[in-house]
């Protein structure tokens, strides 16, 4: 018979297992979860007294301090967490490979083997493991194999999966209303039993016709699916705006009619300078390198395309920018705004920003930056590894983060909206325009603002996918 859980450990205080199991201690106030982790600054983050949490996320904080200290706890006591748990979610990193086999494609499985290893030399009661993070298809079965060959006698280990949808700055409400959760078992009466185990878990809040439950390679390879399928959306936009410019058609509207079709829909087809986040890429070229594994070679380069149109639209935008600016922007001063991945978030993995400044830099431009939730130093490590050639002081030469969007305009030649912040929208631009050199020039990488609106201020405007 399926196991009533009563403790949850999570393996893995980021971005995913942070808020998933604050959300499930928050719906489960009979389980007791232990978010463990082996980063000490990030737990004492979560930990910290006055919710100086680690991630910002609209809501977090909200339900870090409904549960914590009630049933949900942040430690990096890894072993004791695992020891104590029913039920263990494995939600560790999986990057991209930057060396050996692969390096570049594949995932990098070693921070999900080693959480397995000590799952394994720790555990000493059955637990049911749960494969949280992304990673390619078959991943379950060499957790298995490693579980299995290291338990000690009477301990089982039964294998989840159960890949995570929630978006970054949307997490919190996908978590309370997901449109569907996905758990993957063998189709063994153990593998069910474990199954109907996690399904209790999320029925204390998520309507069953929404808790979906399939065989484990399927639903490994689902989250990969779901994600390629999203971003290809992306691109297929993306694609779509380069015409509209050339053309004189405009994306908004077409995206506005081809999302009219119901088979469609309206949703994820707002063009821009190109995706970005710790995910979309990285998911795909897993899939891509999966696909030239099992010699597929035709449908690697499917999906491979899909990253390619996003680094083209990068290329494309600065180039731009570039064009525009009556072809060299050497020696002028451009201001960024914006620098996280996408609103309401302050991360910053391949965010489509650092592309861009790293273009800009490459032309000698003096570039500003402001984003209202990426700290300072999170921005210079990202530019530093952006250019490994530059010392952090040749970059500091050339590029200032400031603590405005009026201070970061302050002169400015052109002005590059590069996230969607809403309170870009609502700034003053008519004062931004006084502050500037003239021509003004603003491209806007995101249509967010109202062009004709800014035209009338004195802007030279430049949208994605409108060729004015
Ligand atoms: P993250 O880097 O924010 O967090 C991972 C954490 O795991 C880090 O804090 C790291 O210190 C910790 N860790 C690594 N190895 C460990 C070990 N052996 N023991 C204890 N702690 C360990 O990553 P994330 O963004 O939360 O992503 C985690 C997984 O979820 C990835 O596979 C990712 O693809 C997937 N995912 C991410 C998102 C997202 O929006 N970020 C959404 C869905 C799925
Ligand atoms: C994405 C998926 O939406 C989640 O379902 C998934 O769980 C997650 O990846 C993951 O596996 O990590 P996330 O990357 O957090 O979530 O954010 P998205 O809202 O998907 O945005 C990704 C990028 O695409 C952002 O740079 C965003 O600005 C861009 N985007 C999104 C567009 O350019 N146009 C759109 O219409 C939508």
């Amino acid at each position: 018979a399926p196991v009533k859980v009563r403790k949850i450990c999570c393996i893995g205080a980021g971005y995913v297992g942070g808020p998933t199991c604050a959300v499930i201690a928050l719906k489960c106030p009979h389980i007791t979860v232990t978010i463990v982790d082996l980063n000490k600054a990030r737990v004492d983050a979560w930990n910290s007294p006055d919710f100086d949490l680690p991630i910002y996320e609209p809501g977090l904080e909200d339900v870090v301090r409904q549960a914590r200290g009630k049933n949900l706890f942040f430690s990096t006591d890894v072993d004791k967490g695992i020891e104590e748990a029913d039920l263990i979610f494995v939600s560790v990193n999986t990057p991209t490979k930057k060396s050996g086999v692969g390096a570049g494609f594949a995932a990098d499985l070693n921070y999900v083997e080693l959480a397995t290893r000590r799952i394994a030399a720790v555990a000493n009661s059955s637990k049911i493991v749960v494969e949280k993070s992304t990673v390619p298809c078959r991943t379950a079965e060499s957790m298995r194999t490693i579980l299995e060959a290291n338990s000690k006698p009477n301990c089982r280990f039964d294998i989840l999966s159960n890949p995570e949808f929630l978006a970054e700055g949307t997490a919190i409400q996908d978590l309370f209303a997901p449109d569907r959760v996905l758990i993957g078992s063998l189709q063994t009466p153990e593998g069910k039993d474990a199954c109907e185990a996690l399904r209790s878990v999320y029925a204390n809040w998520v309507p069953s016709e929404r808790i979906l439950t399939v065989g484990l390679w399927s639903s490994e390879l689902s989250k990969l699916a779901a994600n390629a399928m999203l971003a290809q959306r992306i691109s297929s936009i993306n694609a779509l705006s380069a015409i509209c410019e050339a053309t004189g058609a405009n994306i908004d509207e077409v995206a506005y009619a081809v999302g009219k079709d119901s088979r469609v829909g309206p949703k994820f087809l707002r063009a821009s300078v190109g995706f970005g986040g710790s995910c979309f890429q990285k998911d795909i070229l897993n899939l891509v390198y999966l696909s030239e594994s099992l010699h597929l070679p035709e449908v690697a380069a499917y999906w491979r395309q899909v990253v390619e149109m996003n680094e083209y639209q990068k290329r494309r935008f600065s180039k731009r920018v570039v064009d525009t600016l009556f072809n060299t922007i050497t020696g002028k001063k451009i201001a960024v705004l914006g620098f996280a991945f996408k609103a309401d978030t302050g991360d910053t993995r391949e965010s489509a920003a650092i592309t861009l400044i790293k273009n800009f830099q490459a032309e000698k431009a003096f570039v500003t930056i402001y984003d209202p939730q990426v700290p300072h130093a999170q921005i210079w490590e990202d530019l530093k590894e952006a250019s490994p050639h530059l010392t952090l002081e040749q970059i500091q030469k050339q590029v200032t983060i400031t603590s405005s969007a009026v201070e970061a305009c302050n002169k400015a030649e052109a002005v590059v909206i590069a996230t969607e912040w809403k309170e870009f929208r609502e700034i003053d631009w008519q004062d931004i325009h006084s502050r500037m050199s003239k021509p003004a020039f603003l491209f806007d990488g995101r249509l967010l603002v109202d062009a004709e609106k800014l035209r009338t201020i004195g802007f030279k405007v430049t949208t994605i996918g409108r060729g004015e």
